[in-house]
């Protein structure tokens, strides 16, 4: 990252002054935040403020196995501290601090989480502007109000402090400092011109109790000269999550959100409660109304923190909620487990898994009072985090039937009806036909495509209802589940179909009766395609599921089924591929032609026949999406039919 000469100082011995560039994004982002004409400037506190008490709270939680790290002042505070002469607003901790290193890694790049986001969203839009307000960009939200940001620094354990100077413009300066906080972050605005607003206290007690109330260290503002230096805490101070509901209103509640999930937007769903007796903790949980950036990032994290006696523990604790719940945002503070419980430890700690299989039970009882009380939401929850939530079908075996009756699935019913959107499995059970046992599904990758698939076209025709799968997860959850209800879930794509069982009396007594006999010679058409394709497929059936289709493919019963093949092969997971069975439909118009030519005179040496048994099934893989094994045969076969289909003018 040191782009720049070193340039040499003239005066003092001190190690010098470096002068670095910012990483490009940084400078990016800077053009965009210090020339936004963002209206809602005064954000920029809340982003300083948070650092600060993260700082606190990642000293709080080292200290707990290296105690000196705080020896001496463990009173955390946030100070704000405004000097109209020089017109600089400075907002100082006692937290944790940075050394040379971390001011250059943590101020010169983009390290985390809502900025990268910004960057990203940016390269879609082109307004940084709105954009601010959305993903708050963290510290450099400074340079909005401020044309110089210097950030004087001692880390915690640490005798040397460093000074940080930058005028937003591309690049910036670290030196060694003496007057660096004896311990932590101290960050001073030059404020630009016309952002005096920002050195006025009423102002500040202001945005302070608009955005950072919740926070649960004291927020300080020092106002006055030496003489009559008054001190007068702004927020709250203490940890929202102790305080009893009635007192919290929605705004801070959703400060709250924002600080912890370093988010924007506003919950969708908040779990405040206090669980008492054989465990004891308090829980304030959020579920966002939008997914966050990372949600199936491989080094994910879930949003919940853990709180010990209101004292941070960790952000990273696996084990307090499943990843299943990976979108819940928010803290979970508990009495029961000893302050400087270690990493590890906590990883196997049978308390945790208590506290997490109860959190995880409220948070599952809370979706479905939701499911059943406001619907049309819970289908948009169900948008935005249905597919992680699925992922608890096989992970986890004990709320699986709660998971199962929270799921919800697209379906072929009510097609361009308003009926149409997703289905529960309850009522989907509840409106099946007569004589349906299973609950039959169809998996791929897009449900507009699976609408388009042959095999659902018997299941129409006798009203029996398909649920369409369309996340990859579902190919997972299905093998682990198998059954709803005492249902079997069955695919379409795959063994029997029992259409013929379904549907009541009455039409099954109007299908026997107007049962067309088969058409003539299909049974030897069957067997004549059977011999062509001995090698590329398993069997020839009559099929019971194609009603328009000329043919499909299905897995046999017990074989892979046919999207996860696709799943797995796409993953380089599988290598030998099964072989398929292809169904043909009896009633259509081409097949009966077929079996007509076959009964007719020297059929069996009929190269036509033969060549047509192999386009129906390349027919059948393409409907599939799959690749031909021989394009270039497929392309002769259809030609020389074609040709001899003009030639015969018949
Ligand atoms: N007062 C502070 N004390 C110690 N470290 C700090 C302080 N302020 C910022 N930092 C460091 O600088 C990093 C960048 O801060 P920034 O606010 O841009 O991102 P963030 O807080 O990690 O995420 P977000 O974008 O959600 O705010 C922090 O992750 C932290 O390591
Ligand atoms: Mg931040």
């Amino acid at each position: 990252m040191e782009t720049m000469a070193k340039k040499k100082s003239t005066t003092q011995t001190a190690p010098e002054e470096e002068k670095l560039g910012f990483q490009t994004e940084v400078s990016r982002l800077l053009e965009i935040v210090a020339s936004a004409l963002y209206s809602n400037k005064e954000i920029f506190l809340r982003e300083l403020i948070s650092n600060a008490s993260d700082a606190c709270d990642r000293l709080r939680y080292a200290a707990l196995t290296q105690p000196e790290l705080s020896a001496g002042d463990t009173d955390f505070r946030i100070e704000l501290a405004c000097d109209a002469k020089a017109r600089t607003l400075s907002i100082s901790d006692n937290g944790i601090g940075m050394n040379r290193d971390d001011l250059v890694e943590n101020l010169g790049t983009i390290a985390r989480s809502g900025t990268a986001a910004f960057m990203r969203q940016l390269e879609q839009k082109s307004d940084g502007a709105n954009l601010i307000g959305q993903f708050g960009v963290g510290f450099y939200a400074a340079f909005m109000v401020a044309d110089e940001v210097q950030v004087s620094s001692r880390r915690a354990g640490e005798t040397q402090g460093w000074r940080w100077t930058s005028d937003g413009k591309g690049e910036f300066t670290v030196a060694p400092t003496e007057e660096a906080p004896a311990r932590g972050t101290r960050i001073q605005l030059r404020l630009k011109k016309g952002e005096d607003e920002f050195l006025d206290s009423t102002r500040l007690r202001h945005i302070v109790k608009t955005y950072s109330d919740h926070i649960a260290i004291p927020v300080v503002l020092r106002a006055g000269d030496k003489d009559d230096d008054k001190e007068e805490t702004l927020n709250a101070a203490s940890a929202i999550w102790t305080r009893p509901k009635s007192e919290i209103s929605d705004e801070a509640y959703t400060e709250f959100y924002h600080h912890v999930a370093h988010a924007f937007d506003e919950p969708w769903l908040r779990l405040h409660f206090k669980a008492e007796g054989v465990l004891e903790y308090t829980g304030l949980l959020f579920i966002p109304a939008s997914k966050p950036f990372d949600l199936f990032h491989p080094e994910r994290q879930h949003g919940v923190k853990l709180y010990v006696k209101r004292v941070f523990i960790s952000d990273q604790c696996d084990d307090l909620v499943p990843a299943y719940l990976r979108f819940l945002r928010g803290v979970i503070d508990t009495e029961d487990l000893p302050l400087n419980i270690s990493r590890e430890t906590l990883q196997h700690s049978p308390l945790l898994a208590k506290i997490r299989k109860a959190v995880t039970k409220r948070v599952l009882a809370e979706l479905k009072k939701r499911a059943k009380k406001v619907p049309d939401e819970y289908d948009t929850f169900w948008d935005t985090f249905g597919a992680v939530l699925k992922e608890g079908l096989y992970e986890d075996a004990d709320q699986r039937e709660t998971l199962l009756e929270l799921t919800r699935f697209a379906t072929t019913h009510g097609v361009g009806t308003n009926e149409s959107g997703r289905v529960s499995l309850a009522d989907y059970i509840a409106r099946m036909p007569a004589g349906q046992e299973a609950i039959y599904y169809l998996s791929g990758d897009d449900t507009d495509a699976l609408r388009r698939s042959p095999h659902l076209e018997g299941f129409a025709a006798k009203g029996v209802e398909v649920l369409l799968f369309s996340d990859p997860v579902d190919e997972f959850w299905i093998p682990a589940v198998r059954e709803y209800a005492g249902r079997q879930f069955k695919s379409v794509t795959r063994g029997a179909t029992e259409l013929s069982k379904i549907g009541d009396k009455k039409d099954a007594d109007a299908e026997d009766k107007t049962d067309k006999p088969a058409a003539p010679g299909i049974d030897a058409l069957v067997a004549f395609v059977k011999l062509t394709l001995t090698d590329e497929v398993k069997d020839v059936r009559v099929s019971e599921r194609l009603t328009d289709s000329a043919v499909c493919l299905v897995a046999d019963e017990g074989d892979i089924d046919m999207h996860l093949e696709r799943l797995l092969k796409q993953h380089q997971q599988l290598d030998q591929a099964a072989k398929r069975v292809l169904e043909v439909n009896p009633d259509h118009p081409l097949i009966r032609r077929l079996a007509e030519r076959l009964a007719g005179d020297g059929a069996a040496s009929d190269e036509a026949l033969a060549d047509a048994a192999h386009l129906l099934l390349d027919q059948a893989r393409i409907l599939e999406g799959e690749p031909l094994p021989d394009p270039a045969a497929f392309g002769r076969r259809l030609t020389s039919l074609v040709e001899r289909g003009l030639t015969s003018g018949d």
